[in-house]
């Protein structure tokens, strides 16, 4: 840690720091970051506190005068960062994972440094010339025409929510509009056609088949029974790569369903969407490129730190058309249709430089080693699924589909079917509090599901054997206390 720090210049006034001071500050936290990255598959995956804990440590008004940086580096470092998910941990397997390269580390760094204002060209040209040559790498990899494009935004969510304005407007705005999607998709898109102003009975949930995809004749019934109700259908949400089990919707019949309906496509790629640079995995995503808009998410599958999230638009007149906006206090920043003002593509003016994480990222490491790695993460999510299978005490509940795979304890017959549930909730909630591994769980086929998914550059097949046999130990102790008593009152044998 670093010692007794010396006092800004007073001469500078109380907000600046001495180029020394910013140097020692600016080291010790790289060392802090490092030292926390060479030690983090030997720290606990997850830590977490009630507010009865973290409220008498840490809540308080803010002081009049300012404190030196090194005992609050302490408070930070020792108090607070660690109740945490530790997100990047390789045995972090919860929702959806992420796992950042140090170069898009750094990039965070150097964006908030420089304060680059990404929203228009006369703001910032070379950033923005990086935010566009980024969002045509991820145009080609997701196989749209010329003239597609888009921009970076916080998430998938804001992904979802700028799709869905998109579409309202291309639709004119109907007051009776309606939105498709299924029971797999993700809950940010019921919310962000809420924002839209969509109402929240019109948004229909289709049916899902056994592999949990989107079953077209279901949905295009649903449509039909809407128009003729005097509804106005304008959107279709597929996802390539459900939150809960990885599936894919059938995303080229889904197109052609969108197309002859006449609604706006939109597919949430944020999980599944940077697969395709796995060619073994690309033909699951083959009708991507069909579709009107995509969601991405580069901080969970290009492995970048949060807020790196994109929206890409078939189209990207589309999105101006919806957003732009041009007061006469930014008239001198229209350099014409060439230089793009990103903030005219979506929600945000004031809007962060995200793109660098992604190019530094990719000029430092290579396409070739993002590409292993995401292979790498679908690999050992196959390897899970086949050790589950071998298993007899565990049941598989969902194959794995992309990094995802559901499953669950089962045990022999012995255990009562209804006391499953509840098992599998005490395993889950064992091996969390024991900090070995981080898992969320889900339900799956109306059953509490154990799920795994693999995304981390660092997981190796040796960290998910572990979890799988602590798993399977779990449930074998806790298992014979949810067999029925024995004539004698005993627990039945294990
Ligand atoms: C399929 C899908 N869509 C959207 C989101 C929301 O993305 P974000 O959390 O980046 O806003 C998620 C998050 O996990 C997701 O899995």
């Amino acid at each position: 840690m670093i010692d007794e720090p010396p006092r800004p210049d007073p001469a500078a006034g109380p907000l600046l720091e001495t180029p020394e001071e910013m140097r020692r500050s600016g080291y010790a936290i790289v060392d802090a970051i490092v030292d926390r990255w060479a030690r983090l598959g030997d720290d606990p995956a997850w830590q977490g506190a009630t507010r009865d804990i973290t409220e008498p440590m840490l809540h308080g008004p803010p002081p009049e005068e300012g404190r030196d940086l090194a005992g609050l580096l302490d408070t930070v470092l020792g108090d607070v960062m660690p109740l945490a998910g530790r997100i990047d941990h390789p045995r972090f397997l919860a929702f959806i994972p992420s796992s950042p390269t140090w170069a898009s580390v750094l990039a965070s760094f150097l964006i908030n440094g420089y304060n680059i204002f990404q929203g228009t060209w006369l703001e910032s040209s070379g950033p923005s010339q990086i935010e566009f040559t980024v969002t045509e790498w991820f145009r080609e990899w997701m196989g749209y025409p010329e003239g597609g494009g888009g921009l970076f935004t916080s998430g998938g969510s804001a992904a979802n929510l700028i799709a869905i304005v998109a579409a309202r407007e291309a639709a004119g705005n109907p007051a009776r509009g309606t939105v498709y999607a299924s029971g797999q998709t993700h809950a940010s898109v019921s919310r962000a056609a809420r924002i839209a102003g969509v109402d929240p009975s019109l948004v229909r949930f289709v049916p899902t088949d056994d592999a949990f995809r989107i079953r077209p004749s279901r949905l295009l019934a649903a449509i039909r029974r809407d128009r003729a109700a005097g509804l106005e259908p304008f959107c279709l949400v597929a996802t390539a790569g459900t939150t809960n089990t990885g599936s894919i919707d059938p995303l080229a019949e889904l197109a052609g369903i969108a197309r002859d309906e006449g609604l706006w496509y939109h597919i949430d790629a944020a999980y599944g969407g940077f697969a395709v640079l796995d060619p073994e995995t690309r033909p699951l995503l083959q009708g991507m490129e069909l579709s009107d808009s995509l969601s991405l998410d580069p901080h969970k599958w290009l492995f970048q730190p949060y807020e790196t999230g994109c929206l890409l638009a078939r189209d990207a007149s589309r999105l101006e058309a919806a957003f732009r906006i041009m007061p006469s206090y930014l008239q001198d920043a229209e350099w014409g249709p060439e230089h793009v003002n990103f903030c005219d593509r979506g929600l945000q003016l004031t809007r962060t430089f995200r793109a660098l994480r992604v190019w530094l990222s990719m000029q430092r490491y290579g396409v070739a080693a993002h590409r292993e790695a995401v292979a790498r993460g679908i690999a050992l999510a196959k390897g899970a699924e086949a050790r589950i299978r071998s298993e007899a005490e565990l049941e598989l509940l969902s194959p794995q589909c992309l990094g995802i795979v559901c499953f669950r304890y089962r045990g022999d017959e012995s255990i009562p079917a209804a006391a499953l549930d509840d098992l599998n909730a005490r395993i889950q909630d064992e091996i969390v509090q024991s900090g070995y591994a981080m898992m969320s769980s889900t339900r799956v086929r109306d059953c509490f599901s154990l799920r795994f998914c693999v995304l981390n550059y660092r997981t190796t097949e040796e960290d998910l054997a572990r979890v799988l046999d602590r798993i399977v130990a779990a449930g074998r102790r806790l298992g014979a206390e949810a067999r029925p008593p024995g004539p004698a009152g005993e627990s039945a044998p294990a």
